[in-house]
């Protein structure tokens, strides 16, 4: 694969360092979406720190504000829209320089809006050209002139931008970008372009310094990720096998192998390509969660074939089988989508079905959303909202009994927790997950952040679990 030469990046890093050094400069983020989004958005503060500004969350405050948005549901666009209209007054006020970057800005539609009702922004650019941001925001501190930076291009894998983390114990690498399956309710393909993966050393190196500087949770990213590699072969473009990594199985075991490193998670893999070797990979390898998340989207073949995903109930169901047969203590969660067009009672109770039998650890549920470009948008059987929300609302019922049911089951239990640091919500306790993903909450020193301890259960309430450390 080739290198994407970040040198000018770079400069514009170095320059942006000159002219802000001594002048106490801050900036703020608001990140929209997906785990990948919020890797990007990590990538961004990495430079901006970089550049001699440091974070705030007061939108106030800041000198430069960062938008990194997402455009897989409708209800991220009110939110941008929203917040812009709360910073135009910092811009007046003040200069706040103003960027709005990420999957949203690949929309035409969307860039139309913003300069017809929100002319005041300084920067937009797309999930591809992270890397000129620090280039356009110097044109930006020296011109003043607004720069819009959208390639349409497919992407490319780029390589060695700076990285702030928001996190000392888990840290997320992302192992590929793009899609290529184009299932008709979703925008992905359409704004983060072509499947494409990293190279395995890339990776592999990456994961070992997390190691070094002490993370013990990696979580490998991509919209497609047990189909690492893939597009590579198929296309034969020349990447270099690395320590025996050629696929997403390969990839798993080689993590596995990394010394320092604790637990190993993955989002998100499509059910099509959960091939064998990557169900026996998650089998084997100690430190891989056995809390896999495996998306539904529908439990209709009917609608699962319009949604073009390329699996029936019954093969996601048999998939289900296999893996709970292979992998022992294995635990579920998913994503679902209600009121695709066309879904009828009879689709919609076969989801429904579908969530008794799994009995999922976790679902995440979303009402459908039109999204202009895809082919679910021109669908002409689209489903009220009223019907929607009824439908969204009885799934959820039934989806916060089951987990009701599952967390009375965790009591008296002993849990094997990495402890994450303290509690947001009581700084007295500190908090961890199980390896199914179950947020715990606990009394304990600090000094077990970062390790895996043994804990008891002896509560539970709808989204964490209480517990204590088991003695001896
Ligand atoms: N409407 C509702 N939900 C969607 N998702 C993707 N596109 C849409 C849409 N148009 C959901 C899917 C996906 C998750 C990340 O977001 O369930 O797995
Ligand atoms: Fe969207 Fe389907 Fe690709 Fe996931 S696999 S990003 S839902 S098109």
């Amino acid at each position: 694969m080739t290198k994407i030469d970040i040198k000018s990046s770079l400069e514009a890093i170095q320059k942006i360092a000159k002219i802000n050094a001594g002048k106490d400069l801050k900036y703020s983020i608001l990140t929209m979406g997906c785990q990948l989004n919020e890797n990007d958005s990590e990538k961004l503060c990495g430079m901006m720190e970089e550049m001699n500004y440091t974070k705030t969350d007061v939108l106030k405050e800041a000198d430069l504000i960062v938008f990194n948005t997402c455009c897989v549901r409708e209800n991220a666009e009110d939110k941008l829209f929203g917040k812009l209209g709360e910073v135009k007054k910092y811009k007046e006020e003040k200069g706040t320089i103003i960027a709005i970057g990420g999957c949203m800005m690949q929309e035409k539609h969307i860039v139309e809006k913003l300069k017809q009702s929100y002319p005041f922004f300084d920067i937009v650019f797309g999930p591809h050209t992270t890397k000129q941001f620090p280039i356009d925001l110097y044109e930006i501190i020296c011109h003043r002139k607004r720069i819009e930076d959208i390639l349409d291009i497919d992407g490319e894998i780029i390589e060695g931008l700076p990285i702030k983390r928001d996190d000392t114990i888990k840290a997320s690498v992302a192992i590929m970008n793009g899609c290529n399956n184009f299932c008709s309710y979703c925008i992905v393909p359409y704004v983060r372009g072509r499947e494409r993966s990293r190279e395995p050393k890339d990776i592999i190196e990456e994961v070992r310094e997390l190691a070094k500087q002490g993370y013990k949770e990696i979580m490998l990213l991509g919209q497609n990720v047990n189909s690492y590699l893939r597009v590579e072969k198929e296309k034969h473009t020349p990447f270099e096998e690395y320590e025996g990594v050629n696929s997403f199985a390969t990839l798993l075991r080689a993590v596995n192998q990394i010394e320092g490193i604790k637990r190993i998670r993955f989002i998100s893999p499509h059910p099509k390509d959960f091939t064998d070797d990557v169900i026996e990979a998650i089998r084997d390898c100690d430190k891989v969660c056995k809390s896999i998340h495996l998306p539904l989207q529908s439990g209709s073949s009917n609608i699962l074939k319009v949604m073009n995903r390329k699996y029936t109930k019954e093969q996601y169901l048999e998939l289900v089988e296999k893996m709970k047969q292979s992998i022992p203590n294995l635990t579920l969660s998913t994503d679902i989508i209600v009121g695709f067009p066309g879904e009828t009672e009879k689709d919609f109770e076969d989801t429904l079905d579908v969530v008794q039998k799994v009995n999922y650890e976790q679902v995440y549920m979303f009402i459908y959303s039109r999204r202009v470009g895809t082919p679910g948008d021109k669908m002409e059987n689209q489903i009220p909202e009223e019907t929607k929300h009824k439908r969204f609302d009885k799934l959820k019922e039934l989806v916060e009994n089951q987990i009701a049911e599952k967390n009375k089951q965790y009591v008296g239990s002993i849990q094997e927790i990495l402890i994450e640091g303290k509690s947001k919500t009581n700084e007295t306790m500190l908090t961890g997950r199980t390896d199914s993903n179950k947020v715990v909450v606990l009394e304990g020193s600090n000094d077990l952040v970062g390790q895996v301890v043994s804990l008891k259960i002896v509560s539970e309430h709808m989204w964490y679990l209480k517990g204590e450390i088991v003695n001896g």
